[in-house]
């Protein structure tokens, strides 16, 4: 009786067991039920899943910062997405990007580090010209990105280069919206062949750091259409990022985090973007207006923008479609994220291939400006002793600073990289010179309390140490030949100052110093360039027999500018924007910042906009004047032409021809190595339109490609392809991109001033209706 008695009472226990655990059992998130999920989630934890989240105190993991990211999972990761545990939805990383995985390289309690690998910053990528090279930078990132459990990357950076002195360009691609467009496509292929993401940035029209926050870009419809929107236009039709971040600024009045005309119009219904739009790291924008523009999620995120949304909801001010809309778009993304997935992390990355593939990549994108009597290259056995001057040449420069720069374990300068090579230094100057870094050093810790050549906050260059003849005189004697750097550095949150892009009157001395003392023994002088964007080069050209520019060329710095010198790799980058003679030349410094000073307080906690010229408001009064399709148009002289550069060897085109097939264009050409040694040629396809309604510039770049290293007499011939639609104009009256019937010109060239072939093609007429949006207030 009594065991009766038991037992039915366990059958009944087991029961309602059961039937509270039906009740009750929790929905875990997997990649078929993300509706289900939806329809499970309560207000609370819908919002908490739109606000980006952040451990500790700061993501900015500033050395005043008490508590950086304590706790976090990927400690000095930007941030994260928050979890619900209930639901299965595990916290997501963010990093930066996009030079490499930007991580904190050390971690409480172990002594373990946790380096990166440092990129060559994106403009030396787009100089390559290669989309396989984009790709393969993309892929080797990608796969750091698994190693350390990083989900998105925040990059790449590709805001168009509207005037040279743009803090940020470093990051940035080109002036040009194809250039960048493609290369950051293929980039964002490599990395998330890796199932991890990437986030292009900043959306849109962040063209200047000073004042980015509440700066008002004043743009037309064409130049924005055509060039500001048009490189994010490209990358997304030939790439899908899992997201994009919206930037900082106003566009015509509105701010771009609360556009819906742009993260909803522009990018959703006319480019089919379907991934998440985050913002950049602001707290300060309207929650409602974001939330309903389509910014999926808030970066990086507090509980008063939980808190707002939950209450907007509450209120009617803010709609329940649009939070699922938005809340939909986040689950469909953490599916597909390794840490989803339950992915296992390394936390080893196999750094010294992707070494391997920074010091191989880099010569690809560093652009030999001046080679006079083919002086470059060199062997260590010709020219075994070399005087080696520039400060920056013993602190070789690898990459720009701010959120685009990466903890990397080393960078490779000249002194290693030519000793490596073979090459006998200077002892007296290499003496002199590691005083002068030690005491820059020094110095510099001692005003800022770190050391700033790789911090957050740049200094532009070092002053170069003041020498008198008789040491340029007796170095000439001593040496075969001088090497001399000319450095420039910069980052995010300010501009480069005007000034700044002139070669200063202690460079000059130098410049000048070496140069007669050498010359006076028939002895030469080659210059490395180690910057970030275009600097006066007049003087540089004046005193120098050589000018590489080599960029700013990541970790293996040293050693890739060695491979290049002494021909074991060789440049075959061309420029990815104008180098301008002077600043002035450039029409939109008239109407760009100098001087902005980040912690100027004027500045912060401002939301409205304010007409200070160029900082509250910019005004683009250059329009469609950007870059080459001014200076060619107006046939203006420059100090060398967007797509120059020479190589070791020399090309000739032949055969050029372009035909269509519906709505695709085919030119090819035939590119032959007439010189001595192998080589790859970048090729440029420009295009000029028939006269119709609109005025366009004279040329625009329509296709490009690159061969494969061609040896000595050896031929490639290389397809261009594009589209009716790559040949439009924005016709603002009818909110329209506008193809034009009639006879197009087709110049096969090796820079925008370097034509070598034309080919008439005939144009189809056609008109691609857009959403009008973002007109001027
Ligand atoms: C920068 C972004 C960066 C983010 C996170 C922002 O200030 O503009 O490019 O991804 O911070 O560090």
């Amino acid at each position: 009786m009594k065991l009766i008695h038991k037992s039915i009472l366990m059958a009944a226990a087991a029961v309602a067991v059961s039937a509270s655990a039906v009740a009750k059992a929790p929905v875990k998130l997997t990649e078929k039920n993300i509706d289900k999920v939806l329809k499970e989630m309560t207000l609370d934890e819908k919002a908490k899943l739109l606000v980006g989240y952040t451990f500790g105190q700061s993501y900015w993991g500033l050395p005043s910062d008490p508590d950086p990211n304590a706790g976090a999972i990927v400690l000095g990761a930007a941030g994260n997405t928050a979890n619900i545990d209930r639901l299965g939805i595990p916290h997501t990383v963010l990093a930066d990007g996009p030079a490499g995985v930007h991580i904190s390289a050390e971690r409480p309690g172990t002594d373990k580090t946790f380096y990166c690998t440092g990129f060559p910053i994106g403009t030396l990528i787009a100089a390559s010209w290669d989309t396989d090279m984009a790709h393969g930078i993309g892929d080797a990132l990608g796969s750091e990105m698994r190693d350390y459990g990083v989900d998105v990357i925040l990059g790449p950076g590709m805001n168009l280069m509207r005037n040279p002195m743009c803090g940020r360009n470093f990051e940035y691609f080109s002036e040009d919206p194809l250039l960048s467009g493609m290369i950051a496509a293929y980039w964002i292929n490599g990395v998330q062949e890796h199932g991890v993401g990437t986030s292009p940035k900043h959306f849109a029209v962040n063209n200047q750091e000073g004042n980015r926050n509440f700066n008002n870009a004043l743009v037309e419809q064409r130049p924005l259409r055509e060039l500001y929107l048009k490189n994010f236009e490209i990358m997304v039709r030939n790439s899908k990022p899992w997201t994009i971040m919206s930037s900082y600024n106003f566009i015509n009045g509105e701010y771009t985090q609360e556009s819906h005309d742009l993260l909803t119009k522009i990018l959703r219904n006319d480019w089919g973007f379907d991934g998440i739009v985050m913002t950049d790291w602001t707290n300060t924008r309207d929650t409602q207006k974001q939330v309903a523009a389509g910014n999926d999620l808030l970066t990086p995120g507090n509980a008063e923008q939980i808190q707002q949304i939950i209450d907007g909801v509450k209120a009617g001010q803010i709609k329940m479609a649009d939070v699922d809309r938005n809340v939909r778009r986040i689950l469909q993304y953490i599916v597909k994220t390794p840490r989803f997935k339950g992915a296992e992390y390394s936390e080893a990355p196999d750094l010294k291939k992707n070494a391997a593939v920074v010091r191989h990549s880099a010569p690809e994108g560093m652009v030999l400006l001046k080679n006079d009597d083919s002086l470059l290259p060199f062997t260590a056995a010709d020219k075994k002793k070399v005087a080696l001057f520039g400060a920056t040449s013993y602190n070789f420069i690898g990459g720009g600073s701010g959120s685009g720069d990466v903890n990397k374990p080393y960078v490779v300068d000249l002194v290693q990289g030519l000793t490596g090579a073979g090459f006998e230094l200077d002892s007296v100057l290499c003496n002199v010179y590691g005083i002068y870094r030690d005491f820059v050093h020094a110095e510099a810790e001692s005003e800022m309390g770190v050391f700033t050549t790789n911090s957050y906050f740049p200094r532009p260059r070092v002053a170069e140490a003041t020498m008198g003849k008789y040491t340029y005189q007796n170095a000439a004697e001593r040496n075969d030949i001088a090497i001399v750097t000319i450095g420039r550095k910069s980052g995010e949150g300010g501009d480069r100052l005007m000034k700044d892009f002139n070669i200063y009157a202690d460079e000059l001395d130098m410049l000048r110093g070496i140069s007669e003392a050498f010359q006076a023994k028939g002895k030469k002088v080659v210059a490395i360039l180690n910057v970030g964007g275009a600097i006066e080069t007049a003087p540089v050209a004046k005193y120098c027999d050589a000018i590489l520019l080599t960029w700013q060329p990541g970790l293996e710095a040293g050693n890739s500018v060695a491979d290049v010198i002494t021909g074991v790799s060789y440049p075959s980058g061309k420029l990815p924007m104008t180098w301008p003679v002077a600043l002035a030349d450039v029409p939109s410094t008239a109407n760009f910042p100098d001087n902005f000073d980040w912690r100027d307080e004027m500045y912060w906690g401002r939301q409205k906009i304010d007409s200070t010229p160029n900082l509250g408001t910019t005004e683009y009064k250059e329009g469609l004047n950007v870059g080459y399709r001014y200076f060619t148009t107006a046939d203006a002289p420059v100090a060398y032409p967007f797509g120059y550069g020479l190589g070791y060897t020399t090309f000739s085109y032949s055969d050029p021809k372009i035909v269509r097939k519906g709505d695709k264009y085919t030119a090819t050409v035939t590119v032959t190595n007439t010189g001595s040694r192998a080589g790859r040629e970048a090729v440029q396809l420009y295009v000029s339109a028939p006269k119709g309604k609109l005025d366009k510039p004279v040329r625009e770049l329509r296709a490009f490609g690159k061969t494969r290293e061609l040896k000595p007499g050896e031929s490639q011939t290389l397809q261009l392809t594009f589209t009716n639609y790559d040949l439009a104009s924005f016709d603002p009256e009818l909110q329209a991109f506008v193809t034009d019937a009639g006879t197009y010109k087709a110049h096969f060239a090796a820079s925008a001033n370097d034509i070598r072939h034309t080919v008439d093609f005939q144009g189809k007429a056609a008109t691609r209706n857009v959403t009008p949006a973002l007109l001027m207030k």
